[in-house]
């Protein structure tokens, strides 16, 4: 049984209709990435999983458990705990108070301020600066910290390395790995599709709100991909 997986997952924003029918499954200890064009339905995908979307029950389930239609803050404390698109700090909180947020409606576990700069060691000398003041960079580790905080089981990254410098997502990305080593099962939307596939295990291609390609990373065609992009793929 998958740890998180959806079941014919529809969504809407009023009468827009988002998602059609998607089926994704994250194992336990995977990384599953999500790879589409703008306006695709990741991010839908992951605020259907937060519970941010409305969904109806039996669409999602978590640890052999239906959670569709329950609240964000209720899956933080089941074990699903997210870095969101833009990130969203809090402006005028410093790091530290950023990064205990996180623990708000978490569950209890081994994460703690220490371990978060130990992941992201350039972060411990701004402990005390505000959100406002730091890089793209710099607050892309932080909202990561903070999700982890929460101790979750599944981590959702909206966006990993969008518009960030090419030397700090080679940092952040290194930081995968580890927290995946920790027990911590991953989610991924990532633009760069190639940095996609090397992070994950699995990989499923969405294209107006429908799954259109998916397979193990390491056998997904690069052109096959962009193909999927386009409403080509086989
Ligand atoms: N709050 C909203 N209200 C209405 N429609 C929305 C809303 N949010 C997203 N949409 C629409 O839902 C569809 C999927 O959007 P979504 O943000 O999930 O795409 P995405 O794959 O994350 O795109 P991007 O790569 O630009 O982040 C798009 O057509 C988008 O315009
Ligand atoms: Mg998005």
């Amino acid at each position: 049984m998958s740890l998180l997986s959806t079941h014919g997952l529809d969504a809407f924003y009023g009468d827009f209709q988002a998602l059609y029918g998607v089926n994704v499954a994250l194992e336990e200890g995977q990384c599953v990435a999500l790879i589409g064009p703008n306006g695709a339905g990741k991010t839908t995908l992951l605020r259907a999983l937060m519970g941010w979307v409305p969904v109806a029950e039996g669409m999602v389930l978590f640890d052999g458990h239906q959670i569709g239609g329950a609240s964000p803050d209720r899956t933080v404390a089941m074990g699903i705990a997210s870095v969101p698109e833009g990130r969203r700090l809090f402006p005028s909180l410093t790091v530290d108070e950023n990064l205990i947020m996180g623990r708000e409606s978490g569950r209890r576990g081994a994460w703690t301020l220490d371990g978060i700069y130990d992941l992201f060691p350039s972060l411990r000398g701004r402990r005390g600066h505000l959100g406002s003041g730091l890089s793209g960079g710099q607050q892309q580790m932080v909202a990561i910290g903070r999700a982890l905080m929460a101790n979750p089981r599944v981590l959702l990254v909206d966006e990993l390395s969008l518009g960030l410098a090419p030397t700090v997502v080679n940092d952040i990305a290194r930081a995968l790995p580890r927290i995946r080593e920790t027990g911590v099962s991953i989610m991924l939307v990532e633009q760069d599709v190639r940095r996609a596939l090397s992070l994950s295990d699995y990989a499923y291609c969405i294209l107006e709100g429908r799954i259109n390609l998916q397979g193990p990373s390491g056998e997904l065609e690069f052109g096959d991909i962009e193909k999927s992009f386009f409403g080509e793929a086989a």
